[in-house]
């Protein structure tokens, strides 16, 4: 099928090569011109595993084109994805005017019936504004439907999870575009794609949801909100556990051994970040005020999120007692592992709270310092964690990257001031921690 992305970034990008990949002839527009310049010579916007390789691969084949012109993109597809972005206004709400914008081309250029999917997060009702907008320019008068096709992927697992999602989701009023979307996903649905390593007869077809275009659009944000509450609830409990002597790893296991709840998002720590959760639980806290109701669960949410980054820098006043003049080494920057994403990152704010209380900070991430040193002053960014832990006086360690687990303990004691580890995110074996002799804290455990 021939598919048209409109905006190169995270989402965009991932989708037009995932759909190439599974046989389509895909072109994703971005009106950066510099951005679609180092795409077309290889040099990715992000950092996505897996992604260069994709987009490569792609491209060479000529599944995969990438162009800033909007009417190329319009005039090639029958599927046009909208995947621009929709940053926060300072009240919460979504900044929709990209979407505006794209929609408002799409019409000038649409010379035949086209289905326009939103792809973006986007509140509840976006799906009407762009129908509007696309029938108020429609200079060819030609017909078209507004489908909302959210995705799920996480930043760091992306390829994977677009080609092997636990669910697909289509909000279309038209049965044309809803089939026109499941021929579409149908090599993913069907488990038929080329390297696909589970089969069909094993694991089943990938369940395709089918709804109006509000539920579909309502569904992103409630499964992102969900999450974050998960997260928010666990941190919570952990901190009940700190109070009464209980260890959050063993309580989050109990608890997610129900298969109601689930084992996964119950791990606790600094909290999360990134440009989905923090986004989306404020987007969604506005458009339901908006729409009269008070979702007051989210807004507890967001506060005890930002609680665990006040928490963490409050666990290194207590075990350094004064903090002025100590040095702090920071052990990974990006809100997560396997990005070099800093949107929202917990150790930002942290960092910024530890220099105000006049701490020096010397910080290692295996991919996010060029992106961190856009957002931090005053920090010495080192080559790897060894040099970090030299002359610290505490290693804070705020991102769960596999390569932290594995460090020489020992090197790293002989290289510090004080033996001391603060584990924001409960990532280590606090007894093989304190074999080594050194002081642990965590975030809720023994
Ligand atoms: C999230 C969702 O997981 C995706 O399904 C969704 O498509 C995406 O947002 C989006 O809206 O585009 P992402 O932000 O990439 O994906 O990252 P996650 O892996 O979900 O992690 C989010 C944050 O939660 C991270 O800071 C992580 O450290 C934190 N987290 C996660 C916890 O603190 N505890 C957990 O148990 C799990």
């Amino acid at each position: 099928m021939k598919v048209t992305i409109v905006g190169a970034g995270h989402v965009g990008l991932v989708t037009g090569a995932c759909l190439a990949e599974v046989g389509n002839d895909v072109i994703c527009v971005d009106n950066d011109k510099q951005k679609i310049e180092q795409i077309d010579a290889g040099v990715m916007p992000i950092y996505e595993p897996g992604l260069p390789e994709l987009v490569g691969k792609n491209m060479k084949k000529g599944a995969l084109r990438v162009t800033t012109s909007m009417e190329e993109g319009v005039n090639h597809a029958l599927v046009i994805f909208i995947a621009v972005g929709t940053p926060p206004k300072t009240d919460g709400e979504a900044d929709l005017s990209y979407i505006e914008m794209v929609a408002r081309e799409v019409a000038l250029h649409m010379d035949g019936y086209r289905v326009i999917s939103e792809k973006s997060t986007v509140p509840v009702k976006t799906g009407e504004w762009v129908d509007r907008t696309i029938r108020l320019n429609n200079r060819h008068k030609v017909e078209f439907d507004v489908v909302s096709n959210p995705e799920f992927l996480r930043e760091g697992a992306a390829i994977f999870d677009f080609m092997y999602p636990d669910r697909i989701v289509v909000g279309s009023g038209s049965d044309r575009a809803a089939e026109i979307m499941r021929e579409l996903y149908q090599p993913i649905i069907e488990r038929n794609f080329p390297g696909c390593n589970v089969l069909l007869d094993e694991v089943g077809p990938v369940p395709l949801l089918v709804t109006d275009v509000k539920s579909a659009e309502l569904i992103k944000h409630a499964s992102n909100s969900f999450l974050a509450t998960k997260i928010s609830f666990i941190n919570a409990v952990a901190n009940v556990c700190e109070l009464s002597g209980a260890d959050i790893t063993l309580v989050a296991k109990g608890i997610g051994l129900d298969h109601r709840i689930g084992k996964s998002f119950l791990h606790a720590g600094a909290g999360y970040g990134g440009s989905c959760f923090p986004k989306d639980v404020a987007a969604f806290k506005k458009i339901s005020g908006d729409l009269g109701y008070d979702f007051r669960l989210l807004e507890e949410v967001s506060r005890i999120n930002q609680a665990q980054r006040e928490l963490v820098v409050s666990k290194i006043k207590k075990t350094l007692w004064i903090v002025r003049e100590k040095t702090i080494g920071v052990l990974g920057l990006s809100f997560k592992p396997d990005t070099d994403d800093m949107r929202e990152a917990p150790a930002v704010d942290v960092i910024k709270a530890l220099q105000a209380e006049g701490a020096k900070i010397k910080a290692y991430d295996p991919q996010a310092i060029p992106e961190a040193e856009e957002l931090l002053q005053g920090v010495e960014f080192c080559k790897d964690a060894y040099e970090v832990a030299c002359d610290a006086d505490t290693l804070l360690f705020m991102t769960e990257w596999e390569e932290f687990r594995t460090l020489d303990l020992a090197r790293v004691k002989e290289a510090m001031n004080y033996p001391i580890i603060l584990d924001a995110r409960n990532m280590l074996d606090p007894n093989a921690v304190r074999a080594q002799g050194f002081e642990y804290v965590g975030m809720g455990r023994h």
